[in-house]
Order: structure tokens, then sequence, then C-alpha cells
């Protein structure tokens, strides 16, 4: 399979596309304009992780990965999030099942991206959170650290903007651990 998959017609940065190619997590990008927001790209750790197939996920909201129940009151925080201009880059633990029915919690991560003033992309990252595996919960968080510093160094310049700062967020294991003690 191809290590990044993405819609032809998306209008996307510079140099995106070698950025999915080239992470070692799980990244997506939906189109905000569209109608439901859907993915209009993905890359291989996404499909590793959620046993989808390309053709399963390009021009679909990501929310199918939640179970035929719903995912609970995160989706409704990240309907907000979506939803609130002023909002810009935040973290979600849901609920999530894989294609082979196999339920997983699931770290999302949602940067905002904006063209000429307006919001035009929103990125995603997945991590699948595995029980006494900790330390993975940084690494991940040093990886897409570095994955998002290359994208504001390819948006700089250019009319893109990413909204996300991503340093103001809690660390991915902190977030989980709060998790836990709930
Ligand atoms: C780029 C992007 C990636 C997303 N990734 C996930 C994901 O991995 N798992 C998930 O459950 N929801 C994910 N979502 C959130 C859902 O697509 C959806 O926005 C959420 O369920 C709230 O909307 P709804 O109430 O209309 O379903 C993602 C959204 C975006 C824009």
């Amino acid at each position: 399979m191809k290590s990044a998959v993405f819609d032809k017609a998306a209008n996307l940065p510079e140099g995106f596309r070698k950025l999915f190619e080239n992470s070692n997590v799980s990244l997506t990008v939906a189109d905000y304009k569209r109608p439901d927001c859907p993915l209009v790209g993905a890359n291989r750790v996404f499909f590793e992780i959620s046993g989808y197939e390309p053709a399963d996920v390009i021009g679909h909201n990501c929310r199918f990965l939640q179970p035929e129940g719903g995912a609970g009151p995160v989706t409704a925080r990240m309907r907000r999030f979506l939803e609130d201009p002023a909002a810009k880059d935040a973290k979600f633990l849901v609920p999530n099942v894989t294609r082979d029915g196999e339920p997983f919690l699931n770290l999302v991560y949602m940067s905002k991206l904006t063209r000429e003033g307006e919001i035009a992309l929103v990125l995603g990252s997945q991590f699948r959170v595995r029980a006494g595996r900790e330390e993975l919960a940084e690494l991940y968080d040093r990886a897409l650290r570095e994955d998002l510093k290359r994208l504001n160094l390819l948006t700089s310049e250019s009319n893109w903007i990413v909204l996300g700062s991503f340093e103001a967020l809690a660390s991915s294991h902190s977030i989980i651990a709060q998790a836990r003690i709930e």
C-alpha cells in the first residue's frame, strides 16, 4: 500500500503530501469547507491503526471509527471544537473500533489550518492508547511535535497558517493518566 493516500482534488499546502508519507505517527486531513468535513488524506499509520482501506476513508467523516452506539459525550466536545471559530487545536480521548471490530482508546489531536483567513483544513492525528505502554505516549508527542514543526516551516511562506501550537496542550501521557483516574 502507498504510504499516504489523498483525494486528488484536495487543495493542500505544498509539501503536505511528503509530510504524510514520511511521518511515523497517524495523520489525517479533512476538508473543512466540504459538507460534513470529509477526510481528504490519510497516511499508512492511520490505515494500520484502524484496519481500514483508503476507499473506506477518503471522502468520509472520521466518525466511522466510533462504536455503533456512539462514542459518548466526547463527540459533542469534538463537534464544539470544530464549530468554535476561536478554537485552534485540541486533544480528545475517544473510544473507537477497528474495522475488525476491536475496540480501542484513541487519543485524537486536531489542529485547524486557515487559508486567506478562512478555516479550510483540519489536520488530525491518532494515537492508539495501550495499557502499560505509557512511554509510547511521550514518544508520540515528540514525533507529532516534529511533524507540526515541519508543517509550520512548509506553510510559513505560503498563504496557509497552522492555527494549533500543540505546546499549549497537556501532554498525551497526562491526558491518558487523568482519564484512568476518572
Ligand atoms: C481531521 C479529523 C480527524 C478525526 N479523527 C477522528 C478519529 O480518529 N476518531 C474519532 O472518533 N473521531 C475523529 N474525528 C472527529 C469526527 O470526525 C467528528 O468530527 C466528531 O465525531 C464530532 O462530530 P459528529 O458529532 O458530527 O460526529 C476527526 C475529525 C477530523 C476533522
